[in-house]
């Protein structure tokens, strides 16, 4: 396994793979959801490239960018053990030098949900997406849908832009007692932990309300949102039942639905989302 940590070694490096080229895009303190999306990459593709990068750009001045969980070492262990060819560890100076004066942003789908709560955070993720691709040139790239909202800008991104690869989203990897693995998992207090799940719990209620025939979202919505209010630590940030192609919030679900969700835990916020219908 290559660790590769500037740009110009990376493009070179880059050519010399054996096509195709999966990408797994991360900002590291890998967890099993990471680790399915390097196996899928590597079931799909000739070589695999993860990049490990902490993008400032996509932190609000409020949010948590200094404490990001970091562990290179471990990071990089259990990338070697699930056969990576190249891992990109750019530092900050290599990905925005002095004088970076361009952002990629998408319009429509980054307002609503997460763009409501965190208005700088899309831009910074559809410009460190778009450097990556140019850099990394992946045949495929690899998403998880736990960040629901994310893997649609930067699918629309790829689209938009004519970009020349795949952009694929793989199922949400779960805690035994259903908490989705996330790297800010970590900060969350025992009771905190304790708490989460109701998380999950909440979408397999929503479930079970549509599989009844229920397709009101205010109804589906108020009961997720009694469940969630059950637990004293947890702060519902929102609840959304969407269009999974627009995000435009449905009154009834006709066809299909992405029901998802922010709840904060004393700072940390936690998100979590599962599609309904077809
Ligand atoms: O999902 C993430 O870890 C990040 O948002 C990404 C896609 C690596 C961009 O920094």
């Amino acid at each position: 396994m290559k660790i590769i940590e500037t740009v110009p070694e990376m493009k070179i490096v880059r050519f010399k793979l054996k096509e195709p080229v999966g990408f797994v895009p991360t900002m590291g303190y890998l967890h099993k959801g990471h680790l399915s999306l390097v196996r899928k990459a590597k079931a799909e593709n000739k070589s695999v490239v993860v990049s490990i990068y902490v993008n400032p750009t996509q932190f609000g001045p409020k949010e948590d960018l200094s404490k990001y969980p970091r562990d290179l070492q471990r990071d990089l262990a259990m990338l070697e053990k699930e056969g990576t060819e190249i891992v990109f560890f750019p530092s900050d100076k290599e990905m925005y030098p002095e004088g970076y004066d361009t952002w990629v942003t998408a319009d429509k789908l980054t307002k609503p949900l997460e763009g409501d709560s965190r208005p700088t955070h899309f831009r910074g993720v559809t410009t460190i997406a778009a450097k990556l691709f140019n850099i990394v040139q992946p045949t495929n790239a690899y998403f998880g849908q736990k960040d629901a909202q994310q893997a649609l800008v930067i699918k629309k991104m790829a689209t938009d832009l004519n970009m020349d690869l795949e952009v694929i989203v793989c199922p949400t990897v779960r805690e035994p007692d259903g908490l989705a693995m996330s790297s800010r998992n970590v900060y969350l207090n025992p009771e905190q932990r304790k708490s989460a799940p109701v998380l999950y719990k909440s979408l397999l209620l929503a479930k079970r309300l549509y599989a009844e025939g229920k397709k009101d979202t205010e109804k589906i919505r108020g009961e997720m949102a009694a469940l969630i209010q059950k637990e004293p630590l947890a702060n519902i940030e929102y609840i959304s039942i969407a269009n999974p192609a627009t995000l435009e919030e449905l009154q009834t679900i006709k066809k299909s639905a992405l029901v998802s969700m922010a709840v904060k835990y004393g700072n940390t916020r936690l998100i979590d989302n599962m599609m309904l219908g077809e």
